[in-house]
């Protein structure tokens, strides 16, 4: 398997791929792999031939300097995990930050038509333009047919999706479900620095939303709302960020509901001083 530090020797490689007519997908990540990015890992080698897997911490995406610098970097690890997937078919981009921000590493500002301003949006600052401008370079180096994302970071993954139809980028970006433990806890590179107590309870997160997406059949996304919020005020370790019903396309808090719309219910809740997100498809 061969790793690319370097922008201008990937971008040769995927040239000298795209002349024998190979489709290219792109998985990005930022390392810590586990099974739920190799799940779009195995998505990607089923649909092109060949499969860019980045891994790259973004410094620009990160509000808190602190979950920064603690960020697992696992790179080998990482790269004896993609080669359990396949040897031949994928190529790793692990670039540094001077390869990607040659020396200025701040954002550009993005218009995403208000997607921004919620939920994530309103609890970490400037997350989605370090988002936007980390994809946006990738997609510039590496030119994918495809590129594959999670639904585990569903408010992120749409915003791919209008950053590509804003800037008219040729890619086709697909949506993978949510990977989860066998205890219903969604994966994630954070889990692994639970503690055990919080590892042992932070499933309550995903049986909560399952709770919640039954009672949603009958009550109003207030009385949903309600419930789930004490829910997490009588719970000893994790604490309750938001808990938010949205219209899955435009992101925004359902006021009234309507059998004509999609629904999904978002939660963010720390354990310790670890944030967990999750969410779950209503209707
Ligand atoms: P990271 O958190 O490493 O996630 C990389 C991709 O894997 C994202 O698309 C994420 O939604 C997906 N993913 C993570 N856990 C998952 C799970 N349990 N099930 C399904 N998919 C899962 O998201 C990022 O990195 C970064 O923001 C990135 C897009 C790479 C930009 O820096």
């Amino acid at each position: 398997m061969i790793i690319f530090s370097q922008n201008m020797l990937i971008a040769r490689a995927i040239n000298e791929l795209k002349a024998k007519k190979f489709t290219i997908g792109l998985v990005p990540t930022m390392g810590a792999l586990h099974k739920g990015h190799l799940a779009l890992v195995k998505k990607a080698l089923n649909e092109n031939d060949r499969v860019i897997v980045s891994i790259f911490v973004n410094p620009t995406q990160f509000d808190n300097k602190d979950d920064l610098k603690k960020y697992p970097r696992t790179l080998d690890e990482d790269t004896v995990l993609l080669k359990t997937v396949s040897k031949e078919k994928i190529l790793v981009y692990a670039p540094t930050v001077e390869d990607i921000y040659e020396g200025n590493a701040v954002s550009q500002k993005f218009d995403f038509d208000g997607l921004e301003f919620e939920m994530e949006g309103k609890f970490r600052a400037g997350h989605f333009d370090g988002v936007g401008t980390i994809v946006k370079r990738f997609f510039e180096i590496i030119k994918p047919h495809r590129a594959y994302f999670g639904e585990k970071d569903f408010q992120q993954l749409a915003i791919i999706k209008k950053l590509v139809e804003k800037y008219n980028i040729p890619v086709k970006i697909i949506g993978c479900p949510i990977y989860r433990e066998t205890n219903g806890l969604a994966m994630s590179s954070r889990n692994k620095r639970l503690k055990p107590e919080y590892k042992n309870t932070a499933p309550f997160i995903y049986k909560t939303l399952k709770v919640a997406k039954e009672k949603f059949g009958t009550k109003s996304a207030n009385k949903v709302s309600e419930w789930v919020e004490n829910e997490f005020a009588k719970h000893e370790l994790l604490k309750l960020e938001y808990f938010i019903i949205a219209d899955s396309k435009t992101l925004k808090p359902v006021k009234r509901k309507s059998n004509k719309k999609v629904y999904r219910a978002f939660i963010a809740a720390y354990a310790d001083d670890i944030r967990l997100i999750d969410n779950i498809a209503l209707n």
